[in-house]
Order: C-alpha cells, then sequence, then structure tokens
C-alpha cells in the first residue's frame, strides 16, 4: 500500500489540500489532478533525458489526460505533444501549442484529420500504413514547408502488459510490418513524394511496462532496420522515435518506472551506433503519457448505498464507476483507494467497490481494506490521473466529473462538471 498524507482531523491530503474539504467544494465524484507532481515528472524528463542528451526530445502523449491547461503546463515544461485525432490537435491549438511541436498519430487517420494537420503545420506525422502515404500524398505540396514523416514500424516483440495495450508485437493493427519487400516499397514510396521529408523511424511497443527489455528489444530491431535501409535505399535515419509506455503504481506488484532506467541504456545503445558508422546523432523522441500524469490524479467519491451479504461480501456503491473510470472493466485494473474522511483509521474491513451503473461487471475496486465504512464517507482511489478523464463516458447519462486541480494547499477548477443540458445538448 503506498503512503500518503493525513492531517489532524484525519483527512486524506492530497497537493497539500484537505480532500474532504474538495468534496464539499466541488461535490463528487471529481478528479483531483496535483499540478505540482505533474510539474516533478516534467522536471524529471529534463534532467534525466533533455539536459543529459542535447539530442532528446519528448512529447506527452495527450491521450492519456488532455485539457488545455495540461497542453500549457506540458508545454512549459519543455515537452512537445503527441496528438492522436483532429479533436486532440484542435484543443492543443485552442490552448496555444506549436503546431511545429505535434506529432500526430493514428492507424486510420481520416483524409479530414490529415488535412486539418497538414494545414495548420503539425510537426511531425507517424505515418502507420500504406493507405495514410495515399492520403498523405493529397496534402503534400499544398504547404510552404515539407510534411515531415517517421513510419511507424511493428518491431515485432511481447511487452509484459495487458494485451489491449500492447501495441509491438506482429499480429498488431499498428503500423508497418517489418517484412522486407512491404517495408522497402514504402520507404522508397516516401523518399519519392514530392512535399514530403522522411525523417527516420518510430515504434511504440506498450504501455504501463515496469521493465526496459521490450524496449530495448524494439531498438535492436529498430536500428538493424536503419543499416538495412541505409544499405538497400541510401536513406539515413536523422529521426527515431521510441514511443512511451513507462509504467507506474496502482497496486501492489506495481512500481514507478525509473525514467533512467529506461532512457539510458536506449540512449546509449542509439549514440554508439551513430558513433560506430561516424554518422551526426538521431534526434530521439519519447513519448510517455501515464507516467507524467498517472500518479497525479484521484478520484474522490461520495459512499451511498453500504451492503451487506452474509457471508459473502459487502458492496460499498459510490457516486461514480465505469463510466469515469472503464479501465476495471477493460483491463481487469486494479486499484488502491482510502476513506478520505477516516484515512488514519485501521482497515479492519474488507469490501468490494461498486459503481453506480445498471451492470453487475461495474465494480471499480476488489477486496479493499478500509476503515469502518458509512453511507456518506468520501472515498479517494488512487492512481487516477491517466487515462480516466480522457476515456469517460456518458453511459447510464451519468454526468462526467470536473477536473480540479491542485498545487501546494491551493485548488482551482478546471473542467467543469458536465450538467443535463449539455447531455441533451446535441440532439436536433
Ligand atoms: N505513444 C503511442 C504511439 C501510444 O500509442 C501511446 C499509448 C503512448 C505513446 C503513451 O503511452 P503511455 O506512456 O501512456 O503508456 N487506455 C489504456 C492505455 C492505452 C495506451 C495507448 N497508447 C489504459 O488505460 O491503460
Amino acid at each position: 500500500m503506498r503512503e500518503y498524507e493525513v492531517n489532524e482531523k484525519g483527512h486524506l491530503v492530497f497537493g497539500g489540500c484537505d480532500t474532504v474539504r474538495l468534496a464539499e467544494k466541488y461535490a463528487t465524484p471529481v478528479y483531483v489532478m496535483d499540478e505540482g507532481l505533474i510539474r516533478k515528472r516534467l522536471e524529471e524528463i529534463r534532467t534525466v533525458f533533455l539536459q543529459p542528451y542535447p539530442n532528446a526530445r519528448a512529447v506527452y502523449a495527450s491521450k492519456a489526460f488532455q485539457t488545455k491547461e495540461m497542453c500549457r503546463l506540458v508545454t512549459e515544461g519543455g515537452l512537445g505533444l503527441d496528438v492522436v485525432s483532429g479533436g486532440e490537435i484542435y484543443a492543443a491549438l485552442a490552448a496555444g501549442v506549436d503546431p511545429s511541436c505535434m506529432v500526430f498519430h493514428g492507424n486510420n487517420k481520416t483524409p479530414e484529420e490529415i488535412r486539418m494537420a497538414a494545414e495548420a503545420g503539425v510537426g511531425r506525422f507517424i505515418v502507420d500504413n500504406a493507405y495514410e502515404l495515399e492520403l498523405l500524398e493529397k496534402q503534400a505540396g499544398r504547404g510552404k514547408a515539407p510534411i515531415r514523416v517517421l513510419l511507424r514500424i511493428t518491431p515485432g516483440v511481447d511487452s509484459h502488459t495487458h494485451k489491449f495495450i500492447s501495441t509491438g508485437n506482429i499480429d498488431s493493427k499498428f503500423g508497418i510490418s517489418l517484412e522486407k519487400e512491404e517495408r522497402d516499397r514504402i520507404i522508397k514510396r516516401v523518399m519519392d513524394m514530392e512535399g514530403v521529408e522522411l525523417m527516420g523511424f518510430h515504434f511504440h511497443v506498450g504501455s504501463q511496462l515496469h521493465e526496459n527489455d521490450s524496449h530495448l528489444a524494439a531498438l535492436d530491431i529498430l536500428l538493424g532496420l536503419v543499416d538495412e535501409v541505409k544499405e538497400s535505399l541510401g536513406f539515413e535515419a536523422r529521426e527515431l522515435n521510441l514511443g512511451g509506455g513507462f509504467g507506474i503504481y496502482y497496486a501492489k506488484g506495481d512500481q514507478t518506472a525509473r525514467l533512467k532506467d529506461f532512457v539510458d541504456p536506449m540512449m546509449e545503445k542509439i549514440n554508439r551506433f551513430y558513433h560506430e558508422r561516424s554518422l551526426p546523432l538521431p534526434l530521439v523522441f519519447i513519448e510517455p503519457g501515464r507516467w507524467i500524469c498517472g500518479e497525479a490524479g484521484i478520484t474522490l467519491y461520495t459512499v451511498g448505498s453500504v451492503k451487506n451479504i452474509p457471508g459473502i461480501k459487502t458492496y460499498v456503491a459510490v457516486d461514480g464507476g465505469m463510466p469515469d473510470n472503464p479501465r476495471p472493466i477493460l483491463y481487469q485494473a486494479k486499484y488502491e483507494a482510502v476513506l478520505a474522511n477516516k484515512a488514519a483509521a485501521p482497515k479492519k474491513q474488507i469490501v468490494s467497490v461498486a459503481g453506480k451503473c445498471c451492470e453487475s461487471g461495474d465494480i471499480l475496486i476488489e477486496d479493499l481494506p478500509v476503515g469502518p465504512v458509512e453511507s456518506g464517507d468520501i472515498l479517494a482511489v488512487f492512481s487516477t490521473g491517466a487515462y480516466h478523464h480522457s476515456m469517460a463516458s456518458n453511459y447510464n447519462r451519468l454526468l462526467r466529473p470536473p477536473v480540479v486541480m491542485v498545487d501546494e494547499g491551493k485548488d482551482h477548477l478546471s473542467v467543469r462538471r458536465e450538467t443535463y443540458e449539455d447531455l441533451i445538448a446535441r440532439e436536433l
């Protein structure tokens, strides 16, 4: 179990704020994000990656948690932005992010999204497949600057994570297969395209990884490719993008990845490889998402019904559930939580935390040790900063929670709660 701060009232403190007071002020359910912790992670990226390696670049995978405020935080922190849709580009532009610092991903970018990104001047396109090249060809040459492209390859390595968030296997919907003929045909085609500049290659092996072995295995394959295409096509890769995937702590068995343990061995390999061939060092990108903001978020809920089934279990129902946190039902994700108003109480009871949706599977946490729980208590679930707000839905017409930012005892509303009017606003 993680450590957390408790004040003299026995209340959980997060980002210097009394979470019970936050629940009163903003109502529940509410996502609370600790800006200070996000800044700390951004600083670590600077100190272990960007500063020691002048050829290093980092972009934040905004799918993890994108708000305009978050876009500004990461930009101020010295990172660019990984975007995956017209919607993410739109929001990032609205936040004032320089489009040339955006890296555009996606396995099925639409013609409209490609046009939008090209017209906005998005800095890098990570091309996923041959069809995307056809679409890109239509845009190429229209803008003043060339469209800069990296090809996403499928390295064919298995990463040790949930199948739904493992992306580097040969059987993957993402990326270009390394089968020589197909691969060379695509590379050659990009090299020959007018208005398009091929910069290099990209991989992303998976998400929520605690060990660096899949990254290193994928990197070996990538560097092998760099050698081969230099030899066969005369193409020198000037940029390599190593994806994201650095894991965080949710529950027992997890650990927060040490970024240095991932980036140092990779940078060493890359820089040695380029030195040995007397080639100029390439720009090397990483794309962390979860690692930057996952542990910086908690969700506060109010406990409603407490139902004891003698000899079986106690269900503690909260005022949210799978619409604000679909991860347990999607990935069997595990969480830790504490009663925010009884944070110092001994945890003698084991309960299951149920959401309020009309689905038996809407269980947020099984077997949670808690203090003496009653209706009206505030439950704080930890590590909900990444892939929660961004994956939230309106299932059962629940209102999506607000986002409150906290920092050293100060709090402010960053995203307001959805309203019933919002729910029907699009209906004609
Ligand atoms: N780069 C690419 C190309 C990606 O596809 C992803 C995540 C990232 C970077 C950032 O990965 P991260 O550093 O956050 O692990 N919804 C799932 C996670 C899906 C990840 C999708 N791609 C979850 O809640 O676990």
